[in-house]
């Protein structure tokens, strides 16, 4: 069985002005660790052919693990059965170095450390190897890839931000940027759609993009309100989970004003009673527990205490959820039309 929101099936695609089809495009994917094999995973269940990348042998093997659980786990979820999921992986070829995987690329999904020296590296070596036509999506969460890319790549790469697990979460922030043309753009976000991926433009570029500047405004004032005794950790938790996140869930932010009245919402902002929280880049709730070595989901405490579950359990009780999640919301998670 199909997700309702993979309903969606790459046909008349282009991509750099040639045809870019399943069975014909490459697909080479850089990196296999948190993200690449989950991007991996999408382009391969739509039929695509994927040379996933790596550099380190023990990484490419965990990569190709992780890709093979979260199939797994959409079987398990029901949002897909057991020959899709195999044939899904057959598609998946795991190589180390990314030669042999850009030399024959259409496109090139960039998924290496957010490090500028890494991705400056990988640019120049793309820029030398590639075909003069292949694409190269940027996955960066931060930094401006365009002063990264050497002149001959400048046209024809763009960012392409997914989110983790990039498999379930539809969203990907695309950012395009001259000299790439507005055509470049318009043909990966139908490509992105193709996917069943629920793509949005910047207009430019900015720092952290869209959503991870919301998520450090929302970061700023709750470890100021924990931090000054306003609320616990848990209940703060609670209180987002049963009021904000569903409601945000249908409305977003912005349509959201509109249920409030914006008289209201206008008047709210003034008050003067309330003071937003200062912008402390190292608030002790973080900075002590990192101190100490609680890193969150990966070390076994953070926030809160995991009782010796390991990382993988974790993630696949997360993504357990979230596929349920998903499937409710079917349609609006993908097609985000306001009421
Ligand atoms: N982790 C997230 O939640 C998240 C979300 C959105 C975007 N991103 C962005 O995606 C990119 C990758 O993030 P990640 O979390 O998957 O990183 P990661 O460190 O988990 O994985 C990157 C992998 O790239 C490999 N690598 C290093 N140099 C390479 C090279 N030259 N060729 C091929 N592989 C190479 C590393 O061995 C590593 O396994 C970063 O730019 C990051 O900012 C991450």
């Amino acid at each position: 069985m199909t997700a309702p929101f993979h309903k969606f099936r790459p046909s008349g695609l282009t991509l750099n002005a040639r045809e870019f089809a399943p069975g014909s495009a490459r697909v080479a994917v850089l990196g296999a660790g948190v993200m690449g094999p989950g991007i991996a995973l999408v382009f391969a269940e739509h039929g695509f052919q994927i040379d996933l990348c790596e550099v380190r042998q023990p990484a490419l093997d965990a990569g190709m693990t992780s890709l093979a659980d979260a199939l797994d786990l959409k079987v398990q979820a029901q949002v897909c059965d057991a020959a899709a999921a195999r044939a899904t992986l057959a598609r998946v070829t795991p190589r180390i170095g990314i030669a042999d995987g850009i030399a024959h690329a259409d496109l090139i999904v960039e998924a290496v450390p957010e490090d500028r020296n890494i991705k400056r590296a990988v640019y120049t070596q793309v820029a030398d190897a590639a075909p003069s036509h292949a694409v190269v999506w940027s996955n960066t969460s931060t930094l401006d890839v365009f002063s990264l890319a050497p002149p001959a790549l400048a046209h024809r790469l763009l960012v392409a931000h997914w989110f983790a697990p990039p498999h379930i979460l539809p969203l990907v922030e695309v950012v395009c940027q001259e000299p790439a043309s507005d055509s470049l753009c318009d043909e990966s976000v139908s490509l992105l759609r193709a996917l069943g991926k629920a793509p949005v433009v910047l207009e430019k570029f900015v720092p952290g993009f869209v959503i991870n500047r919301l998520l450090r405004a929302l970061g700023r004032e709750s470890f100021d309100m924990i931090e000054s005794g306003v609320i616990s950790i848990a209940d703060l938790d609670v209180a987002v989970r049963t009021s904000l996140a569903p409601r945000m869930q249908i409305l977003g932010v912005m349509q959201r004003y509109d249920y409030t009245g914006l008289h209201l919402s206008l008047r709210n902002l003034a008050d003067p009673d309330i003071v937003d929280a200062p912008v402390n880049r190292s608030p002790a709730l973080l900075q002590d527990r990192v101190d100490r070595g609680a890193l969150g989901v990966a070390s076994g405490s953070g926030f809160y205490d995991y009782g010796g579950r390991s990382a993988l359990e974790l993630q696949r009780e997360r993504d357990l959820r979230l596929w349920q999640v998903m499937r409710a919301l079917a349609e609006h998670a993908t097609d985000p039309k306001p009421i």
